[in-house]
């Protein structure tokens, strides 16, 4: 980037951001994440690093926290309240922690981690035991007296609990500090009510609670449910607070929720530990988080080291991997899928988001990037979840330099050059409909061979391409008639690979009726699906016979499906790849009957890995019962089975719904 591109660019991003900042703090509105407004202000940051002339004094990578609010009478803190420097990853703790023992030899590791809440700092003031004051942070060293607001908030004593062993925090000053938080579930039940009322809908709980707070009005502050959660407890004489671990016991005894998970830890791989397992585990907190804290425990040191800047030396926050970033769309591309389905797909500048590069993101279909209106060199903002297909969440129109480039939908498939349609004039999908299209075929192959279909260990993507470049295979079928010596000719295989690859596809060579059936591809045959009809029709000559009302009779099958299963079946390659399979001997073994078996009616979710069998072996297991197999927690759901690493949302769903949750040993007790 030359010097004039750099300015226009810092420019754009400038406004942008310090938008961003007007409607966030001052109006409690929000128009993109945290995330990606952070991700703005990393690229100004890194601009204004090369080119020291274009930083001014008024940038946003400039600025201090926020002014208090007029409205409220301002109160002077104690004590200033400070904020932390971040740090994101193992390496970054260890130069904190040998930053201090350089300057402090003496100095042990013992620390004090809790979680980071995501919320708005207050200072609670009790006198004599008894609450006077509650102060918003504001700049740090003036806050908002909110006293009247945060009165309604249940989990704020107005006076601290005595006959506690702490019974001398009841005298004179003492100043606890906290974090107000809006609950997960406070907030989109908030949310859902105003949608009904067609009020504006809020953007996150933070903002939510930090907007309920300053409100001049406090009977609407007790009307949207908040909690306070204390992380600090301040004396006059600070001896009297000896450790972290300490205030915490404290708080608790005084009449205070504090985070039961907070504790000391006595090494940085034991933070990382804790940092990982709550990364996991972050879902399953009634608020949000993203990150921890990490504090020194003995106050005497804390207070020694000082502050820099608005930071304690002592004290830093262990930031999460963000899920969403901005980047570039460098082009927009269509990708053919296994029944071609033609998906426009963003080319991204690669960026790192929850700790993976990012490169590519569904657009899902020409509609969207119209609707989204995301053009080819568009600045964008990219969502990235767990094992969720990353996505393009919007552009930001207001970077645009007038060079980007509307997308415009191929009339052609970019693979073989047949014209793309719509099976029905209303489809939002345009289609390649040209069965032996080489990007359908190789998806064919790899969707047949998959965990849930003939769960072929081996074969996927790379191998299904080379095995037909090498013209080796041209159906699903060749597949089986491949040989180890055919295989060690290729690049990608040596004798022991060739003949493993070989040893798994002739094992699986007798599945069950429903992964076959899954397996073919047939448009709209789920995993679910193909189990109802597999036990219904019991063999797979039933169910190419059968007629649409006879499959639309089948429990969770509707016209749709039904009619996508007899096209299918009267489609002449469709019956010469059958035929040409049970030729191979590649054919269903028998239906075993779970009409009456033990778990029918019952509907199961896994969540995290299973120790002693794969998710999809568990899923046959419970089928094979009679009960269901779901991806999703639902209101139907009866069991959550959760392994190693549970998925925190659906641990939460559970939760909501009352589901029963599993270990993996129960889970085994059902199936025997
Ligand atoms: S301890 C020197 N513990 O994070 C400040 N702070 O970035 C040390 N926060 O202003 C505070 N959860 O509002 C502490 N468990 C926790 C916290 C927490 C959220 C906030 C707090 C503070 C900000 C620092």
């Amino acid at each position: 980037m030359n010097h004039a591109q750099a300015k226009e660019r810092v420019n754009k991003l400038k406004e942008l951001i310090n938008e961003y900042r007007y409607k966030y703090h001052v109006l409690n509105e929000s128009i993109m994440s945290d995330e990606a407004a952070d991700s703005l202000k990393h690229e100004l940051s890194m601009l204004e690093e090369e080119f020291p002339d274009l930083l001014t004094k008024d940038s946003p990578t400039q600025r201090v926290a926020g002014e208090p609010l007029p409205g409220f009478k301002q109160v002077e803190h104690s004590q200033r309240m400070l904020s932390l420097n971040d740090v994101f990853n193992k390496q970054e703790v260890e130069a904190w922690f040998d930053r201090i023992s350089k300057n402090q030899p003496e100095v042990k590791p013992d620390f004090f981690v809790d979680i980071k809440m995501d919320g708005l700092a207050c200072a609670l003031i009790y006198n004599d035991g008894v609450l006077e004051f509650g102060v918003t942070r504001g700049d740090g060293f003036v806050g908002e007296d909110v006293t009247m607001n945060i009165r309604t908030i249940e989990s704020i004593p107005l006076s601290l609990r005595s006959k506690t062993k702490f019974s001398n925090f009841l005298s004179g000053r003492t100043e606890v500090r906290g974090e107000i938080v809006m609950y997960k579930a406070d907030f989109n039940r908030l949310n859902k009510k105003r949608q009904s009322q067609n009020l504006p809908l809020f953007a996150n709980p933070r903002n939510t609670a930090a907007g309920t707070v300053r409100q001049l009005d406090p009977s609407l502050v007790a009307e949207r449910t908040l909690h306070f959660r204390a992380y600090d407890l301040l004396r006059d004489d600070p001896s009297e607070v000896p450790t972290n671990e300490f205030a915490y016991e404290a708080l608790k005894s005084l009449g205070f929720i504090a985070n039961k998970s907070a504790k000391s830890l006595s090494s940085v791989k034991e933070i990382i530990d804790f940092a990982d397992e709550w990364e996991q585990k972050r879902q399953t907190l009634e608020f949000n988080t993203d990150g921890l804290v990490i504090k020194l425990n003995d106050r005497a040191i804390f207070d020694r080291l000082g502050v820099v800047g608005k930071a304690p030396k002592a004290a830093i926050a262990y930031k999460y991997a963000a899920e969403q970033a901005t980047t570039k769309v460098k082009d927009i591309l269509v990708s053919i899928g296994r029944t071609g389905v033609a998906t426009p797909v963003a080319v991204l500048e690669p960026v790192l988001i929850a700790g993976s590069t990012v490169q590519m993101a569904t657009l899902h279909n020409e509609g969207e990037v119209h609707r989204k209106d995301i053009r080819i060199g568009d600045s964008v903002i990219v969502h990235k979840a767990g094992d969720i297909i990353p996505e393009v969440v919007e552009p930001l129109i207001k970077l645009r330099t007038g060079k980007e480039r509307k997308f415009i939908m191929p009339i052609i498939c970019p693979d073989c050059s047949v014209k793309l349609v719509k099976l029905k004039a209303d489809d939002a999908a345009w289609r390649c409909p040209n069965k032996s299209c080489p990007s359908r075929t190789w998806k064919q192959i790899q969707h047949f061979a998959s965990k849930e279909a003939m769960d072929i260990e081996g074969l996927g993507e790379k191998n299904v391409i080379a095995l037909l470049d090498a013209n080796l295979i041209k159906d699903t079928a060749d597949i089986y008639s491949l040989e180890a010596k055919q295989l060690i000719n290729l690049e990608r295989f040596a004798e022991i690979s060739a003949n493993k690859l070989i040893k798994a596809i002739q094992q699986k060579k007798e599945p069950s009726l429903a992964r076959l059936l899954y397996g073919l591809g047939i448009r709209h045959i789920g995993v679910q699906t193909a189990i109802d009809l597999a036990q219904h029709f019991k063999s797979l000559e039933t169910i190419m016979q059968a007629t649409i009302d006879e499959l639309a009779a089948v429990d969770g099958v509707g016209d749709i499906v039904a009619e996508s299963v007899v096209e299918y079946f009267a489609e002449p390659a469709n019956l010469d790849l059958l035929s040409k399979l049970k030729r191979l001997k590649v054919w269903p073994k028998q239906v075993v009957d779970s009409s009456n078996g033990k778990l029918k009616g019952k509907n199961f979710v896994i969540t995290g890995t299973l120790t002693n069998m794969s998710r999809e072996e568990a899923a046959e297991k419970i089928r094979n019962l009679g009960g269901k197999f779901q991806n999703a927690v639902a209101k139907e759901t009866d069991y959550l089975v959760t392994g190693d690493n549970p998925g925190g949302s659906k641990i939460l769903s559970a939760r909501r719904l009352n589901t029963t949750i599993l270990t993996e040993a129960e889970l085994l007790k059902l199936l025997d």
